[in-house]
């Protein structure tokens, strides 16, 4: 029960709907009914006096946010164990679009019940990634995490996951490409491409192909120096074909005739990015990413391999590594 300063204090501060009953949820209108019912205890005009002008407002207020409630866009994503509120969109990938929430999570939705299936595959795919990183846990920040999942939904529903948000200081592998038209430097690419061939070799040691390594798909840290493979929907155990593809990706020529894939896939797409990123008078790194995209995938080198290969290059290059600053340029927002 609230006193009438309580609830006058809790109606007046109130700028939603939400704000007042919390994000709307089908499941909690009993709970809506009630705070109505004790708001309008102290504040409803039979109980206050005919000139309470300020109880009258709220009243009012009370009565008119309850019915814009259910129609506000507060949504909230359940699954077995909890409730995400959405907070707004943050990205449109390939399949899902991806929402921010009130947490420390984000919410990826596919867009269609029958892309549901790939959702599944990514479920996999990153639970196998988190008992690989539970072995070797240097290799976890380059791997999205689940936190939570829809599970199996009614037919015609979307299936949705909910990932640890990466989201201060992040942006994707094509902002950066859209804030140097001109490509990148060398050693700034340098620190990107370690960690991306790192976190490629990780899902090797356990046979996973990701399938889709693609600008959008890689969050980068600039400040942090840091790299994550995200996007694994289309992730297969390495000998099978993709579950689907991208559309916009035609290359290589296993996935584009519909072969099965391998780490060599990963291994060509991964610098096919290297060679879209880079500047173009970055001619020997260029040479090193052109060996990694050779049309035969028995003729790429592993991921493994690379590791030590690209290190000895840039040590060629670039002599010891020191730690470069890199920040993207501030548009004129
Ligand atoms: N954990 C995360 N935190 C913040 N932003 C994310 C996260 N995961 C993905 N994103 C953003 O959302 C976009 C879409 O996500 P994602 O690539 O996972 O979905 P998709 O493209 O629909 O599916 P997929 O790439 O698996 O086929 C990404 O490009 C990225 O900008
Ligand atoms: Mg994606």
């Amino acid at each position: 029960m609230f006193t009438r300063e309580e609830a006058l204090e809790r109606v007046e501060g109130a700028r939603s709907p939400a704000d007042l009953f919390g994000p709307f949820d089908a499941a909690r209108t009993k709970e809506a009914h009630r705070l109505v019912r004790a708001l309008a205890l102290v504040l409803h005009p039979d109980r206050v006096g005919a000139d309470d002008s300020r109880a009258h407002a709220a009243s009012a207020k009370v009565s008119q946010f309850h019915r814009m409630w259910p129609h506000s866009d507060q949504v909230v994503m359940r699954t077995a164990r909890s409730a995400y509120p959405i907070a707004g969109r943050h990205a449109v990938g390939s399949v899902a679009n991806v929402y921010r929430t009130d947490g420390p999570q984000v919410v990826k939705v596919v867009r269609a019940a029958a892309l549901n299936p790939l959702l599944h595959a990514e479920w996999d795919a990153l639970r196998r990634l988190g008992r690989l990183t539970d072995q070797h846990p240097w290799l976890r920040p380059y791997y999205p995490r689940l936190v939570d999942e829809s599970g199996d939904v009614g037919r015609g529903e979307r299936a949705f996951t909910v990932l640890e948000a990466l989201l201060d200081g992040f942006v994707t592998l094509a902002d950066v490409r859209r804030a140097f038209p001109g490509g990148l430097d060398g050693r700034d690419y340098a620190w990107m491409h370690r960690r991306l061939l790192r976190a490629v070799a990780g899902a090797h040691r356990i046979g996973l192909v990701h399938g889709a390594i693609v600008a959008e798909n890689v969050l980068v840290h600039p400040e942090r120096h840091g790299i994550v493979l995200a996007g694994w929907t289309f992730a297969v155990t390495e000998g099978e074909r993709l579950l689907a593809t991208d559309k916009t990706i035609c290359y290589p020529p296993e996935v584009r005739d519909g072969h099965p894939v391998t780490s060599a896939t990963d291994v060509h797409m991964a610098h096919t990015l290297m060679l879209d990123l880079l500047a173009d008078n970055e001619h020997r790194q260029r040479t090193f990413a052109l060996g990694c995209t050779q049309d035969n995938p028995a003729r790429r080198p592993d991921a493994v391999d690379l590791l030590t290969e690209y290190d000895e290059l840039l040590e060629e290059l670039y002599g010891e590594r020191t730690f470069r600053p890199f920040a993207l340029p501030r548009t004129g927002a």
